[in-house]
């Protein structure tokens, strides 16, 4: 006999995932769970949905603005009983108040409660935004919207405390989750067809610095020595990893081991001694590009991006040319930059002394990235002739237009014109010709 639970008709989610890969994880348990526990199924028109989620980003000050405006759209054009249920970075930071300033929210759901999603969602008026709370053992259900490619948190939260970043405030403490979880998840992932996974945390070669159960000593180069184990799982990449925790034994690993892709994200902030000093990230310029003559010591063709910060409290014009010099020597493939941005709950909000002035600020980010598309348009040039594994992420067959795309080990786009070929296929890449970050080339 059937049971009647397996004939009600599905009820629909609508969601909007602002921010960083740390969120794009978190909606999809959000997803996974909702479905599993609650029979939703993802809809991308909001005004057909039964709950509309926004999985919000709190890092700068603009998204976190348009929150509120958002709300109104999404209030107007949805169903009559149609739920409206705030998640993620800003509803860690600002909780209460935001079914203050809108009487259209229902909950508010912290970034580091998102286990507690199908319980919320039948508490009206709920607010589940406890920092303490620890979901670092929770086995969430599993969303994978790709066959070949998937996503694992391997901590969360952040200790860091730099002084421009809310993060600790939004994401709690750092909790490492156990390595026999992560192994058995990995595996699990591997059997059903995944080839690469992203491994995520705030710090992620901080891993096993503390965990919430006994744990056996382990770290990020052990974790990813034991991934690389598992039969079926080609790719193994991770963001973000800490400039401070990269020591020779963390490179070594990187570069040795055969499934790690040979693309990292190394944060630099600021390339001001200075300024990194009064920013508390513990590193000096001087160690950062020891780490990176190592690195491309050990592997001259890695690929290197960055997140880098301009006008922060304190930053000098001969600062700023520091972080030029940087640019230019390290010569990163992808630059990831921003204006600083003062953010409740850290210390450097209440900075007065050497405020950077938004005019000055916007000058230094454009001359920051005229600098980063030189060297992007230098390095694609000595990408020419080169021979790239990558694996088809995206195509399209049409009268229009016919293509295959995918990325390279060392996290390079590369386009295939005029062939058809079916996702999560590796093929190999003769590199022809390059257009800003895109790479274009012939299968060999
Ligand atoms: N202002 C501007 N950028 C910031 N980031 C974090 N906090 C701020 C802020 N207050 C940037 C950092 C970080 C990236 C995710 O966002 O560069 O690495
Ligand atoms: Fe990600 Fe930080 Fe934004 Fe939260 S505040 S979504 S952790 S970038």
């Amino acid at each position: 006999m059937q049971h009647l639970k397996d004939f009600s008709p599905s009820k629909k989610l609508y969601i909007e995932t602002l921010g960083c890969a740390m969120n794009v994880r978190d909606s999809e348990h959000l997803i996974a769970e909702l479905r599993e526990k609650e029979n939703y199924t993802l809809t991308d028109d909001a005004s057909q949905a039964d709950l509309i989620l926004i999985n919000t980003c709190s890092v700068r000050e603009k998204p976190e603005k348009k929150l509120f405006s958002e709300i109104g759209v999404f209030h107007k054009m949805k169903k009559k009983d149609a739920k409206i249920g705030i998640c993620g970075c800003t509803a860690s930071a600002l909780g209460e108040e935001i079914l203050k300033r809108s009487k259209n929210v229902d909950f508010v759901l912290g970034a580091r409660n998102i286990s507690k999603i199908s319980t919320i969602i039948h508490k009206p008026k709920a607010v589940e935004v406890d920092l303490n709370y620890d979901d670092s053992l929770y086995m969430f259900s599993q969303n994978i919207n790709s066959s070949y490619k998937a996503l694992l948190n391997i901590s969360i939260g952040c200790d860091k405390h730099c002084a421009y970043c809310i993060v600790p405030h939004t994401r709690g403490k750092e909790i490492s989750i156990p390595m026999d979880l992560l192994l058995k998840e990995a595996e699990k992932l591997a059997s059903k067809g995944v080839k690469e996974l992203l491994l995520l945390g705030q710090n992620v070669n901080n891993y096993g610095a503390r965990f919430s159960i006994e744990h056996p000593k382990v770290d990020f180069t052990k974790l990813l020595s034991e991934l690389a184990k598992i039969e079926g799982l080609k790719r193994i990449r991770f963001t973000s990893p800490h400039p401070l925790h990269m020591d020779d034994e963390f490179l070594e690993e990187f570069a040795k081991n055969p499934k790690v892709c040979k693309s990292i994200h190394i944060p630099l902030q600021s390339g001001s001694t200075k300024i990194l000093k009064s920013m508390k990230r513990g590193y000096s310029q001087e160690w950062y590009l020891n780490r990176i003559d190592y690195l491309k010591k050990l592997l001259p063709d890695v690929g290197i991006s960055t997140d880098i910060i301009v006008g922060f409290v304190g930053e000098s014009e001969e600062d700023f040319l520091e972080s030029m010099k940087v640019l230019e020597y390290v010569r990163f493939d992808t630059l990831y930059s921003f204006i600083y941005s003062p953010r409740p709950f850290t210390p450097a909000s209440t900075w007065e002394e050497g405020k950077v002035s938004k005019e000055v600020a916007k000058e230094r980010l454009q001359r920051l990235q005229d600098l980063h598309k030189k060297i992007l348009t230098e390095n694609s040039q000595l990408e020419l002739g080169k021979i790239h594994k990558i694996l088809i992420e995206n195509n399209k067959q049409s009268e229009v237009e016919t293509f295959s795309e995918g990325r390279s080990d060392t996290n390079r786009l590369v386009k295939i014109e005029g062939k058809f070929i079916n996702l999560g296929e590796f093929v190999n890449v003769k590199v022809t010709h390059a257009k800003n970050a895109t790479l274009y080339g012939t299968p060999c």
